[in-house]
């Protein structure tokens, strides 16, 4: 069982009575190889004998379809049919959400019986919306194939929604029971998507982990080349430290009780805009890094970084092959948006942003105005083009 819950009544007069309660969750994060092998029980064990639904988007069946269908045959005989989820960031809406709920609804998925998400941070966040509704809660169980999803999307505790040009804009607290790790999966992702969940990577290297950084700096360019393989051990100490990191950050707060001021919002203030403006030509990891770059420049024109620092950020991410702007960027718009960003954090702006490599503070909506945001886009658009002469000339 995973979900422990305590509720008690307190009568504080003759009309008024309490209903405390409290939640205890455990959510399993098992890292393995060759999840779908039908000797390796990670996954069964996760299931412990219950009825799965997996559900899985496009490339991943085409990939691991068959070998996930050998895997319940061998291991889950009961499974229900799987779901194929034709979604994509763009239709990554309450829709899709439906689609999962009402194909459910057919299969007769009970109240105890796990939905299992298979794919990228739009599956996985998808599936856990769904699990969410249906039913009012079923549990779930996250199988990330992408990077971002290995080290962020697939961990999470959140999952979210978009909703008339709103990112992420509705959404649910429902913890999975198991993120299910195999770093494996994303040997067959494309090089774009690599380098995209390299930026969620570098958020926890630049505010959290200066090892991070380090491993980065040194091997960034042969783990992006090799799909994260090469050099073995540092490809391994990436994922561990990515991962742990971005554990012990959201353990910080988990289901956001204690405030809004989150150093894991890194590169998730200005993203939003550039995602939904861009019409989500922009992948979600680029857009964080273009929105790291921002703040980054925030903060030294602020003066709460260092130019060596600071430049060694940009670098950083340069080097990832992440871009540090997106042409179509209107600072007014951008700075309009931030309102947007403001009422979702309680009425603060809470800007995180690098004091070094490795640590951060937070910044209100006070010290970003026009000037400010003007003055760290032309700098990376000289920085940008900069870089691509640079790249060219090679
Ligand atoms: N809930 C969270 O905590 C959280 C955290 C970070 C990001 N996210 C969300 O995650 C989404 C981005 O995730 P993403 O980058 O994984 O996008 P995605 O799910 O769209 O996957 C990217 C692409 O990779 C393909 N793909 C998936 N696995 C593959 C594999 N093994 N080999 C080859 N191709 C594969 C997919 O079909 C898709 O075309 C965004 O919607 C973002 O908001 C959520």
């Amino acid at each position: 069982m995973t979900l422990a819950s305590e509720a008690r009544l307190s009568v504080v007069n003759a009309h008024t009575t309490e209903l405390w309660s409290t939640a205890t969750r455990r959510q399993l994060i098992v890292r393995t190889s060759d999840i779908f092998h039908r000797d390796n029980d990670v996954l069964a064990t996760a299931l412990a004998g219950r009825r799965p639904l997996v559900v899985l988007t496009p490339s991943v069946e085409r990939l691991y379809g068959n070998r996930i269908r050998d895997y319940l045959r061998s291991n889950c005989p009961d499974a229900f049919p799987t779901l194929l989820l034709r979604r994509t960031e763009q239709s990554k809406t309450l829709s899709a959400v439906t689609e999962i709920c009402e194909f459910a609804s057919e299969v007769g998925l009970g109240r105890a019986d796990p939905m299992v998400a298979v794919g990228g941070g739009v599956c996985t966040d998808l599936v856990g919306v769904a699990a969410a509704l249906f039913r009012r809660g079923v549990p779930h169980l996250k199988i990330p194939t992408t990077l971002i999803g290995l080290v962020d999307a697939g961990l999470g505790t959140k999952n979210a929604v978009n909703h008339a040009s709103r990112k992420s804009i509705m959404g649910t607290f429902h913890p999975p029971e198991a993120s299910l790790l195999d770093p494996g999966l994303i040997a067959s992702l494309p090089r774009r998507h690599v380098v995209n969940g390299m930026a969620e990577i570098a958020k926890v290297a630049l505010v959290a982990d200066h090892r991070l950084a380090e491993i980065l700096e040194s091997h960034g360019t042969s783990l992006v080349d090799s799909g994260l393989s090469i050099p073995t051990a540092e490809a391994e100490r990436l994922v561990t430290y990515a991962v742990r990191g971005m554990l012990e950050e959201l353990a910080r707060n988990l289901f956001e009780w204690t405030g809004y001021a989150r150093a894991m919002d890194f590169g998730h203030t200005f993203s939003p805009h550039i995602e939904v403006a861009s019409e989500h030509d922009v992948l979600h990891g680029e857009a964080v890094a273009m929105d790291m770059a921002m703040s980054l420049c925030v903060s030294n024109a602020l003066g709460l970084i260092g130019d060596a620092a600071c430049q060694r950020g940009l670098d950083l991410l340069l080097s990832l092959g992440l871009e540090l702007t997106w042409w179509g960027l209107d600072v007014h718009k951008l700075l309009e948006s931030l309102r947007l960003v403001c009422e979702h954090r309680a009425g603060q702006l809470n800007l995180c942003v690098p004091t070094g490599i490795g640590r951060h503070t937070f910044v209100d909506l006070a010290d970003v105005d026009v000037t400010v945001l003007r003055h760290a886009h032309d700098r990376l658009t000289a920085l940008q083009a900069a870089g691509t002469v640079a790249k060219h000339a090679r």
